[in-house]
């Protein structure tokens, strides 16, 4: 089944959680929180005070997406906030201490992703595929909503899943950036089940028809 997740980075933030009301009502699987450290991406966004916050207000699954450097310092505080899953970049540390923000966040009893940055190879997920729940491939450099779709990144996604089938596990293949009506049928084709999409829901006139259109209805 195709998963729908907005990204909150494009919602008005004066109205948090009315947004959120509203992107559920159109028909939103997950909504994708994105954090950044001004460190790891050249922005800064959200953290852990905001989730909180959403987490009281709302039983929404949330797929928390840490763009952080050394996460294994924050893993288990962003579970604790009420992250449902919790993604990890593989450039933000050495093997060991992304393996050991994973067991951090599985001991919370929560999702565990890694995610890899454009320009990182599908190779790099190997270590990480008998612990992982999920796979996320950027097709944008990190840092900001509302770019361009990068289509070279297409190979990548059918390479992990490629990897992912070899596992045998159970493992989604999500894809964030620049995806819309018009490139998430490419995700969808190349092996992505979980697509991330912030302007394209939030922005749109009708957010329900938006949904509906990047599931290929
Ligand atoms: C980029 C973030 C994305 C971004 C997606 O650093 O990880 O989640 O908000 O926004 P759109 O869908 O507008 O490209
Ligand atoms: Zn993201």
């Amino acid at each position: 089944m195709v998963l729908i997740a907005p990204s909150l980075l494009a919602a008005d933030f004066t109205r948090i959680a009315e947004e959120i009301d509203d992107i559920q009502k159109a028909g939103a699987d997950w909504l994708h929180y994105d954090v950044m450290d001004g460190v790891f991406a050249p922005n800064i966004s959200v953290g852990l005070p905001v989730l909180e916050s959403i987490r009281r207000r709302t039983d929404i699954f949330i797929d928390a997406h840490l763009m952080i450097t050394e996460p294994v310092r924050y893993a288990s505080r962003f579970c604790e906030a009420g992250a449902d899953l919790v993604n990890i970049h593989v450039e933000a540390d050495t093997e060991q201490g992304i393996l050991s923000a994973i067991h951090q966040i599985k001991d919370m009893q929560k999702l565990c992703g890694v995610t890899v940055k454009p320009k990182t190879d599908a190779s790099a997920v190997v270590p990480y595929l008998p612990f992982v729940d999920m796979i996320l491939v950027m097709t944008v450099e990190p840092g900001f909503g509302g770019q361009r779709f990068m289509h070279d990144m297409l190979p990548k996604v059918r390479e992990i899943r490629k990897l992912i089938q070899d596992s045998g596990r159970n493992i989604r293949l999500e894809v964030d950036g620049g995806v819309d009506p018009s490139t998430a049928p490419l995700c969808l084709a190349a092996g992505a089940d979980t697509l991330v999409a912030g302007s394209a829901v939030f922005h749109a006139e009708d957010r329900r028809s938006a949904i509906l259109a990047l599931r290929g209805n």
